[in-house]
């Protein structure tokens, strides 16, 4: 079937399988390979895109579901400058192998959106669905907390 979704701001059509997994299609047929795939059991959340702006891992949605979405993914985050998110991660040390950051930034775009000036709860709680085998999370709340300040400081 043929699926057409705005991927990044540009729009896109592609042929895919009934059972296609959307990051299935975004790294192998898309060549976005950004949303990285760190499980089978839908559990650490390093899939993760907006799907109409809201934090999705993609392995859990078929690609047959995105017809007529606005998808964004980690290479469309940047825009082509950093995004402030990326820019706090940056700052803050809050990646040490970086297989799960892509997954963390775009939760983290999501729940920055939900909550621009989030508590400790709603980020731990904006980021229960990814997991980080390497830095202990600490470093990743203050990139959030510091993302929350530069977009503020962008908006005002
Ligand atoms: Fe682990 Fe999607 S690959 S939640
Ligand atoms: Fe290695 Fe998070 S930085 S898994």
């Amino acid at each position: 079937m043929k699926v057409s979704f705005e991927l990044n701001g540009q729009a896109q059509s592609v042929e895919v399988q009934g059972r296609s997994l959307l990051v299935d299609v975004l790294r192998e047929q898309l060549g976005l390979t950004g949303a990285h795939v760190g499980c089978d059991t839908s559990q650490c959340g390093c899939c993760t895109v907006l799907v109409d702006g809201q934090g999705v891992k993609s392995c859990t949605m078929l690609a047959g579901q995105a017809e007529g979405c606005r998808i964004t993914t980690i290479e469309g985050a940047s825009t082509p400058a950093l995004h402030p998110v990326q820019v706090a991660f940056t700052e803050c040390h809050a990646l040490q192998c970086g297989f799960c950051t892509p997954g963390m930034i775009m939760a983290t775009i999501s729940l920055l959106e939900r909550h621009p000036q989030p508590t400790d709860e709603q980020i731990v709680e904006g980021l229960s669905g990814n997991i980080c085998r390497c830095t202990g999370y600490a470093a990743i709340i203050d990139a959030v907390r510091h993302a929350a300040k530069l977009m503020a400081e962008a908006r005002s």
